[in-house]
C-alpha cells in the first residue's frame, strides 16, 4: 500500500510538471531578471522632521501589456445616461448640501450604475420584516448594522455590534439621550442583497466627492463609521408612531441618508411623515409643527419605494411629522432604511462614541465588499488626496468648548 508521504511527493511532482508545461504555453515577460533597475527621484515628507526629502527609489523598466477591453453587457446600455445623471446629482449635493431622489430614478441608478439585480428589489422591500422591537420606543421595530468604510482601500467591512449613543452635544435632545442603547441586527441576507450593496456604493460615491465638516472629536485619519438602521414605525388605533419623537434634531454624523423601503395604510395627504430640513438657527427639541418657516431649507416626503433623501447632517437640523392612518381601524406602517455616516471618533477622545468606534470585524456574519464601482472608476479622487485628509480638514466645533476644537486641530497637525 502506498504511504501518505510517497503519494504526497508524487502529487507535488505532478503539480510542478503541470504548472511548468502550462507556463511554457504562455509567453512570459522577462520582467525581473534581464532589465536593469533604474533609479527614480521621489519627494516625500519626513514624518519626524516634517521636512520634504528627496529619495532615489529603484524602479523596474517594464512595458506593461494593454488590459484587454471588456465587452459591455446588455444591461449597460443605459449606464452612460444614468452615470451622467449621477454626476449631476453629486454636483447638486455639493452645492445645496442635500438632495432628494425619487424612487423610480433611484431604482434605475442602483440597477444600471451600481449593479443591483432586478430580482433583488422585491426582496429588499421586506428588509424591516424581521426587525427586533425597539427597547426604547413602543411604536417601532429596529435593526442596526455597523460597517466600516475604508476610502483608501475602497472597501466596506461588516463590524461587530457596539452600543449606540447620542447626546445633546450631537443635536439629540430626548429622554434616552446619553444612554447606551442596544438594538437587534438585520438578517444576514440583507448584506448579500445586491440592492443593499448598490446603496452602499451609491453613498460611497457621494462621500468620495462631497466634502463635509468633520464632527468635533472625530478623527480625519480614521475610516468612516457607517450605521445602517432598518426602522419600522407603527401607528395603531391606540399609539401614534413618530419617526422622530425628539422633534428638531441632528443625527450626530456627517452624512444622513433616509430611504423608504415599504409602507402601508399611511395617509400621506394629511401630512404624514413629512421631513423638514432646517437651518442650525432652529431650536433643538421643538415639535415638527412648531418650527419657524424662515428656518426651513427643504421639505420632502418619502412616499414610494426607494424615495431617498441625502444631506450633510452636521450643517443642518431636521424633523419628521408623525405617521397617520388612512383607515383608523387598522395599523399603519412605514419602513425606512436610515444610514448615518461620519469619521470614526478618536479612540478615548472627546466624542460621545469614542469608546465604541472599534473596527473589529463581525464574528458571526463576516462580510466585506468593494465600495467603488467599475462604471465610475474615473470619478473617484486619487488615493493620495485622501491620504493627506485635505478634503476633510474643517471640523464642526462643539458649541460648548471652542478651545478644545483648537486643541484638536493642533493634534491633527502633529
Ligand atoms: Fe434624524
Amino acid at each position: 500500500m502506498e504511504s501518505i508521504a510517497s503519494s504526497y511527493i508524487k502529487g507535488t511532482k505532478w503539480f510542478r510538471k503541470t504548472i511548468d508545461s502550462r507556463g511554457k504555453q504562455v509567453p512570459q515577460l522577462d520582467m525581473f531578471v534581464q532589465h536593469d533597475t533604474l533609479l527614480q527621484t521621489f519627494h516625500s515628507i519626513n514624518e519626524e522632521t516634517g521636512e520634504i526629502e528627496k529619495k532615489n527609489i529603484p524602479v523596474l523598466d517594464i512595458a506593461y501589456p494593454e488590459i484587454p477591453k471588456q465587452i459591455p453587457s446588455k444591461e449597460d446600455i443605459n449606464m452612460k445616461l444614468y452615470k451622467h445623471i449621477l454626476e449631476c446629482d453629486r454636483e447638486t449635493m455639493k452645492k445645496n448640501r442635500f438632495i432628494f431622489i425619487e424612487g423610480e430614478k433611484m431604482y434605475q441608478i442602483l440597477h444600471h450604475v451600481f449593479g443591483a439585480k432586478l430580482e433583488d428589489f422585491e426582496t429588499f422591500k421586506d428588509a424591516c420584516n424581521n426587525n427586533f422591537y425597539d427597547p426604547y420606543m413602543p411604536f417601532r421595530t429596529m435593526g442596526l448594522m455597523r460597517m466600516g468604510l475604508d476610502l483608501k482601500m475602497g472597501t466596506a467591512t461588516h463590524l461587530e455590534r457596539q452600543p449606540y449613543i447620542l447626546t445633546e452635544k450631537e443635536g439629540f435632545k430626548r429622554v434616552d439621550a446619553g444612554k447606551l442603547r442596544f438594538f437587534g441586527e438585520p438578517e444576514d441576507w440583507i448584506l448579500e442583497n445586491t440592492v443593499f450593496q448598490a446603496i452602499v456604493k451609491f453613498l460611497a460615491f457621494f462621500i468620495y466627492g462631497v466634502d463635509t465638516i468633520r464632527r468635533y472629536g472625530c478623527d480625519p485619519k480614521r475610516n468612516f463609521n457607517f450605521n445602517a438602521f432598518f426602522v419600522r414605525t407603527i401607528t395603531t388605533p391606540s399609539i401614534l408612531g413618530e419617526p422622530a419623537s425628539e422633534g428638531v434634531h441632528g443625527d450626530g454624523v456627517e452624512y444622513t441618508m433616509t430611504m423608504l423601503t415599504k409602507s402601508s395604510n399611511v395617509d400621506y395627504d394629511s401630512g404624514s411623515a413629512v421631513t423638514k430640513l432646517l437651518s442650525l438657527d432652529e431650536q433643538l427639541g421643538i415639535p415638527a409643527f412648531d418650527v419657524n418657516p424662515n428656518n426651513v431649507l427643504q421639505v420632502v416626503q418619502h412616499k414610494n419605494f426607494l424615495d431617498t433623501a441625502l444631506f450633510c447632517d452636521n450643517e443642518m437640523y431636521h424633523c419628521v411629522t408623525p405617521v397617520y392612518q388612512l383607515d383608523n381601524e387598522k395599523q399603519a406602517t412605514r419602513d425606512m432604511m436610515a444610514v448615518f455616516i461620519r469619521r470614526m471618533a478618536k479612540l478615548g477622545g472627546e466624542f460621545t462614541s469614542s469608546l465604541f468606534d472599534l473596527e473589529t470585524p463581525h464574528k458571526n456574519f463576516p462580510f466585506a465588499m468593494s465600495i467603488k464601482d467599475k462604471n465610475l472608476s474615473n470619478l473617484y479622487p486619487e488615493t493620495e488626496i485622501l491620504k493627506s485628509g485635505n478634503h476633510l480638514l474643517k471640523e464642526k466645533p462643539s458649541k460648548e468648548d471652542h478651545s478644545m476644537t483648537s486643541q484638536t486641530e493642533i493634534e491633527d497637525q502633529k
